[in-house]
């Protein structure tokens, strides 16, 4: 369909610009023709497994909605329901799975857990969130930000908090392929690591892209297209860096000072779940012990017209849905 027919989708770092613009203007086409009520049942008759070793509620959904519309069927393994790990590898789980279905999802750890699936599972395998990546989550970013800017050009794009993770290493990745302006905001200690700086710098090289990192907020916000945060403590992380990370990350809050310093055309984007209030279990627990009714944005800026959250949050399933028909459908 675009060429990457029996191709994995694992990280940004393995597709080119073109191929990355090629993902978001077909989710684009298969959002307007959902809208239009126009069905296009591209994997008509085929197979996924769907993989969640961590939780889930949008990337879950997303892939099953996709799997729908594309007339799959989708078979969901939850985090604790298989052997996967404990009694069975990952190579003998892909072995065994990539026999029984014609793509298969993987959520959790380690980006070499993803990798190794791919390798021996013989079918496309996507990476619906590691530890190092979450690269259907940058596609429904992107897609949103044009839906906003009309463009990725020129978009000074910030991301606030912990940029050694998943969420801050894919934007990095996404926007650096796409040419834009990407600032990581946090203290130093919380940049993305050496190695993919460098290696993004070398991409940049080519696209022309913009890439800062800078610990003063008012600084690094300053005239921004997009202010993007992330929790502050990661799926399958202890318990026992909250402390230290509260006390870390707490300046890089996004908060209604830092939108008024970018400017009034800034919007605010989350890939969610979000800690704004004090109407979750955790952001409750974090209350009673350290004294904070909010984390990484304040409830101010995420209920604010500013903020397209649940815009993105929408749009996650049509880059996977793209990312599925283009990988399987002939
Ligand atoms: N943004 C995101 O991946 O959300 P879920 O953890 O709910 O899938
Ligand atoms: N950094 C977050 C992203 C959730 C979508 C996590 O890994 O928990």
């Amino acid at each position: 369909m675009l060429g990457f027919t029996g191709k994995s989708f694992l990280k940004l770092l393995d597709f080119t610009p073109d191929e990355i613009n090629s993902l978001i203007g077909l989710a684009a086409k298969l959002k307007a023709d959902k809208k239009a009520g126009t069905p296009h049942r591209l994997c008509e008759g085929k197979n996924v497994a769907l993989i969640f070793e961590k939780t889930s509620t949008r990337t879950r959904c997303a892939f099953e909605v996709a799997a729908s519309d594309l007339g799959m069927t989708a078979v969901y393994l939850d985090p604790s329901g298989s052997q996967i790990g404990k009694k069975e590898s990952i190579a003998d789980t892909a072995r065994a799975l990539g026999r029984m279905f014609d793509g298969i999802e993987y959520r959790g750890y380690g980006q070499e857990i993803v990798e190794d699936l791919a390798k021996y599972a013989g079918v496309p395998v996507w990476n619906g969130l590691t530890n190092e990546y979450h690269p259907t989550q940058i596609l429904a970013d992107f897609l949103t930000v044009k839906e906003r800017f009309g463009t990725l050009e020129g978009i000074k794009f910030v991301y606030m908090g912990d940029a050694r993770y998943n969420m801050g290493n894919s934007l990095m990745v996404g926007c650096t392929k796409m040419g834009m302006h990407f600032v990581a905001c946090a203290p130093e200690k919380y940049f993305p690591n050496a190695e993919l700086v460098a290696e993004c710098k070398k991409i940049a090289e080519k696209t022309g892209a913009v890439l800062e990192f800078e610990s003063d907020p008012v600084k690094a916000t300053n005239g921004a297209h997009v202010i993007y945060t992330d929790v502050w403590v990661s799926m399958g992380e202890p318990d026992s860096v909250w402390k230290e990370r509260i006390a870390d990350l707490t300046p890089y809050r996004v908060t209604k000072t830092l939108m008024e310093n970018a400017g009034e055309n800034c919007v605010f984007m989350h890939c969610l779940p979000a800690f704004h209030d004090l109407k979750t279990k955790i952001g409750r627990e974090v209350y009673d012990k350290y004294g904070i009714d909010c984390m990484e944005v304040t409830d101010e800026v995420f209920e604010s017209d500013a903020s397209i959250v649940f815009d993105g949050a929408g749009n996650r399933v049509h880059p996977v849905t793209s990312v599925v028909a283009a990988t399987l459908a002939d």
